[in-house]
């Protein structure tokens, strides 16, 4: 069982305090894992586990998923050599459902879910080996100021991982992937959720977010080493990593 009296500090989220995107989140959850796979065509689950792979996940160390949502890359460190993970993100639809599939996988004792906001983690300094967000970054209101929390409560040496969207380079791949992805895509989206705008908000936000060298950037001016970066499927996705320089 995790500590968590070692662990957490305080919930920073009070429940009834919401935004446009934790609204938007609460909106779609029941949509949310079948719209990924349905939209990504099935690769949502390898650019997860690959994320999880370059994290590197060691037995019986603590590890931090960021905007966990339902919990995917929570399950996925966990079921890696018996890791002590704890999600965090401020969507209680999203976190209920996480939940549910962390029990109905009798996972308790080894997936801990709280509702918390990236800019202002409810943990304490200097604690997990290891921590990661996958597509959470675009949807932080500060990039800077959580990617400073997540250095906060890593160890010194501890990795970070940020999955996120980005474009394909070739011009004429980004052509074909933007046609889809800003036409088609938010079209599907809308039908099969219901929501009326989370499925554009998805395009405008990958277009707003800092990729290659400028978020590489925000990681170094946050105090983290080593950091590199290498796109997955012709450029659609980007891992990014680093360690907190000890
Ligand atoms: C696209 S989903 C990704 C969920 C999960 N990591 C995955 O791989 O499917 C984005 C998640 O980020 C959460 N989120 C967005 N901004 C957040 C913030 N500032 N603090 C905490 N969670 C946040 C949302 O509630 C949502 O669950």
């Amino acid at each position: 069982m995790l500590d968590m009296a070692t662990t957490q500090v305080k919930l920073s989220v009070p429940a009834d305090r919401i935004n446009p995107i934790q609204d938007m989140f609460n909106a779609v959850a029941p949509r949310y894992d079948f719209l990924n796979g349905l939209l990504s065509a099935g690769c949502d689950r390898y650019w997860r586990k690959t994320a999880v792979d370059e994290l590197v996940p060691v037995a019986n160390r603590l590890f931090l998923d960021v905007a966990t949502g339902t919990a995917d890359i929570a399950l996925e460190i966990a079921l890696r050599d018996k890791c002590q993970v704890i999600g965090v993100d401020f969507s209680a639809a999203m976190l209920a459902l996480g939940k549910n599939k962390v029990s109905s996988r009798n996972m308790q004792s080894a997936v801990q879910l709280f509702p918390g906001a990236a800019e202002n983690l409810p943990l304490k300094s200097n604690r997990f080996d290891g921590a990661i967000s996958a597509f959470g970054a675009r949807n932080f209101a500060n990039i800077n100021h959580a990617i400073r929390e997540i250095h906060r409560v890593l160890k010194p040496d501890g990795k970070i991982v940020i999955l996120e969207f980005s474009f394909p380079r070739n011009g004429f791949l980004q052509w074909l992937y933007r046609l889809y992805f800003e036409k088609i895509l938010p079209v599907m989206g809308r039908w099969v959720s219901g929501h009326k705008n989370a499925y554009s908000y998805l395009p405008d936000s990958v277009g707003a977010f800092p990729k290659g060298e400028a978020f590489a950037s925000i990681l170094k001016e946050a105090g983290f080493g080593s950091v590199s970066f290498k796109e997955l499927t012709f450029g659609i996705t980007t891992i990014y990593t680093g360690s907190k320089n000890a």
